[in-house]
Formats: structure tokens, sequence, C-alpha cells
């Protein structure tokens, strides 16, 4: 047993047309899962499926557009790639929302429910979507892409990190409840990486530099630096692993 080996294993990762979930989707393929690339356009989807496909062979990849907001879409991404692929291995929560930077004072009713909505209920649908059959088979690994956001209070984007951090909690009762039955959830929690989503602090040279002195790395990450620990929790390297919060975050979160 090679311990970073995903040959024939069947990931999905929403969110993965850019960034840090087109990230973990190419070195999944590149450790020999077949991967399922997935957000609102379908454009950007295709693309990545290609992409892998070209690098890795056909039928390594495929698109299926799903808006993680709609209970309908989530169910077709799992009927669509079972109906492709027979089974799912691996699910990787990775896409998530953030309408709103602020005091908690100023976030209206419908930017916090899009947040929860999106960010914590949303990966719940899915998760229960997936699990029958990973439990079925007593094999499976789930992680969920959190934030070091979750595990720090902040002034800026508050309602983010409780999600964040109910994220974390989901992932621990969910281990819990099936561990006996060797299904896995686990959670990645990224420091500040570069990409859209994160744009509005990264491109704000106060807020990098906040961000960038106190970190012994000294640095903000990139997508494809979160994508090895994903790797990690899907393959058997992490057999023994469940119901923990991996930080990824250049140090971030240990240093005064
Ligand atoms: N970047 C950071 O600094 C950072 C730090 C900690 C944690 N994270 C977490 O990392 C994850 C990925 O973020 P990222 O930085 O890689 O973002 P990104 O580069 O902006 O990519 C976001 C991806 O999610 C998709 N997406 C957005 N809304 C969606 C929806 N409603 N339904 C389905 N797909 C949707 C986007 O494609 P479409 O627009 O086509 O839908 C895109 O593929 C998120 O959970 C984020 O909270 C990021």
């Amino acid at each position: 047993m090679q311990l970073f080996d995903l040959t024939g294993q069947v990931a999905v990762i929403t969110g993965s047309s850019r960034g840090i979930g087109k990230a973990i989707a190419e070195r999944m393929a590149e450790h020999g899962a077949k991967v399922v690339i997935s957000s609102r356009k379908p454009g950007p989807c295709d693309e990545v499926a290609s992409e892998i496909n070209a690098k890795h062979g056909e039928g390594r990849a495929i698109a299926v557009p799903a808006n993680i907001a709609s209970k309908e879409d989530l169910q077709r991404l799992v009927d669509d790639t079972n109906a492709a692929f027979g089974q799912i291995d691996i699910l990787v929560c990775n896409a998530a929302t953030n309408p709103y930077a602020g005091p908690m004072a100023g976030i209206n009713d419908e930017q916090f429910g899009k947040i929860l909505q999106n960010n914590v209920v949303s990966n719940h649908w899915l998760i229960q979507m997936v699990a029958p059959q990973m439990l079925e088979r007593k094999a499976g690994s789930v992680i969920i892409v959190s934030s070091i956001g979750g595990l720090r209070g902040n002034a800026l984007i508050g309602a983010y990190n409780i999600s964040k951090a109910a994220d974390m909690q989901l992932a621990r009762n969910l281990a819990v409840e099936w561990g006996p039955s060797n299904v896995r959830v686990n959670c990645i929690a990224p420091g500040l990486v570069q990409t859209d989503f994160a744009r509005y602090l990264w491109e704000n040279p106060e807020l990098l530099k906040q961000v960038t002195d106190p970190a012994p790395l000294k640095r903000i990450g990139q997508p494809d630096e979160i994508a090895g620990a994903a790797v990690y929790l899907a393959a058997p390297a992490s057999a023994y692993m469940t119901g923990q919060t991996l930080v990824v975050d250049g140090g971030i979160t240990i240093a005064w």
C-alpha cells in the first residue's frame, strides 16, 4: 500500500474551477484519483476537466456544475457522479461564500443566513447525500475546507468565521458518528491564500502586512500549498486521523 496513492478513487470537489479547489482536484488526479470538477459556471468547470483529461488521460475528470446553495443541484452532482464513475470515495466540501466584511452590528439577516446556508448547511446536505454509500462500503474520506478564521476572533469577517468554526464542529460530530464504519471526516484550515476569494484582503497592503509580519514564513500561501493536505486526508497516509482540523497557514496561528 502506497501512503499517498489515490488510484481508482473517485473524488468530488466543490468549488474546483479555480483557487484551492482546483489545486486539490489537480493534485488528487496526479495521485491517481478520478475527479469531479464543480462550481456554478459550466465553462470554467469544463476547462479544468479538459486540462486534467489532457494531462492524465480521458475519463479522469468530468465537469458537473452545481450551486451549493441548491439542494437539487447537489443531488444532481451526486447522481451524475455515481452514473459516470460508479461511486464516491472522497468528498471535498470546498466552495464557500462570504458576502460581508465589517462589524457584526452591520450584517443583515440575508447575508448572515447565506453564510450559514452555503458554508455549513450545504456541506451538511452534500455530506449526507454521499455518506450512505461510504458507510455501506465502510470506507470514505470527507474533507471540509474550513479556515484559520474559525480558530480566532475577528472584527472584519466574524460571521464567516462562525461558519468556519461550525465546519470544524461538523467534522468532529460526524467523525464520532461514522468512525465505527471507517468513514473519516476532517477539516483543513488554510491561512490567507492568494485566490479571488481573498483578493480584498491580500490586495490591501495594510491588511496584507498585518498577516505576513507576524507569520513565521512571512508570506501568504498559494492554492497548491493547500492541496497536499487534501491528498493526505484522502489517502491511506491519514487512515488513523479523523475529526481533526489540519492548519496550513505559514505558522500564523502559532506566533505571537
Ligand atoms: N483564499 C483564502 O485566503 C482562504 C483562506 C481560508 C479558507 N479559504 C476557504 O477555501 C475555500 C476555497 O476558496 P478559494 O480561496 O479557493 O476561492 P476562489 O478561488 O474564489 O474559488 C472559489 C470556488 O468556489 C466556486 N463557488 C463559489 N460560490 C459557489 C457556489 N455558491 N456554489 C458552487 N461553487 C461556488 C467558484 O466558482 P463559481 O464562481 O463558478 O461558482 C470557485 O470554483 C473556501 O471554503 C474558503 O472559505 C480560503
